[in-house]
């Protein structure tokens, strides 16, 4: 698979984005904009998906037409905001498996360490997406394609709704091979790793929490 970064920047993902970032955006309404992006990124990001020809019949008669065959798919969430975006592309594809890391940074190194892992068995046969809503340090989201690929995965494309320049060079020069997809690309990260202008800390914005 080629790399490369894909800005989706359609008038309806750069609405939806503003609403995400605007501060006075209830959790609620913050969940159910995000749902929606993640379903219209989805639809983009799967632009490519094999099909086969299959042979069905109308009412009328018989025909070949294309399908896309099963086991084809997983969807991987970087915890815990990654499930924020997860809901989104499964309304989209609703048979996709579903895998789960977490990482925390460990404040002596600042390295991603793996606290919990639960892939399909079978996800070296899939295609996955690796979601996580920020691309910020692309530490965590390095990481984790790092353990995909040693879990077996060799299709493999990024999804985030917004990422900063730094984080996009880490990812990339990490993983040239995986293709990145995003709503945006800010300024910056600031001098605690947040995007500027951004949206804020993701996960407390989708969960309410802080
Ligand atoms: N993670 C977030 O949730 N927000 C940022 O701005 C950076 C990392």
């Amino acid at each position: 698979m080629t790399g490369g970064v894909t800005v989706l920047d359609h008038p309806l993902l750069r609405h939806k984005l503003t609403l995400l970032r605007d501060k006075y955006t209830p959790t609620a309404q913050f969940r159910q904009v995000a749902r929606e992006i993640s379903t219209l990124m989805a639809y983009e990001v799967l632009r490519d998906l094999p099909v086969e020809m299959v042979e069905i019949e109308t009412p009328l008669e018989t025909m070949r037409a294309e399908r896309i065959p099963g086991k084809k798919l997983c969807i991987v969430s970087i915890l815990r905001a990654g499930n924020g975006i997860l809901e989104g592309m499964l309304d989209l594809v609703p048979s996709a498996r579903v895998g789960h890391i977490g990482l925390y940074r460990d404040p002596a190194t600042l390295q991603p360490v793996e606290y919990y892992l639960k892939l399909p068995s079978d996800v070296g046969e899939r295609l996955v997406v690796l979601v996580d809503p920020m691309l910020a340090t692309g530490h965590s989201a390095a990481a984790a394609a790092s353990r995909l690929k040693q879990a077996g995965v060799t299709a493999m494309k990024f999804v985030c709704l917004l990422a900063a320049p730094e984080g996009i060079a880490a990812f990339t020069g990490a993983h040239p091979d995986v293709p990145v997809f995003t709503a945006a690309v800010d300024r910056e990260l600031d001098s605690h790793g947040y995007i500027r202008p951004g949206l804020g800390d993701a996960g407390d914005r989708f969960y309410g929490t802080r």
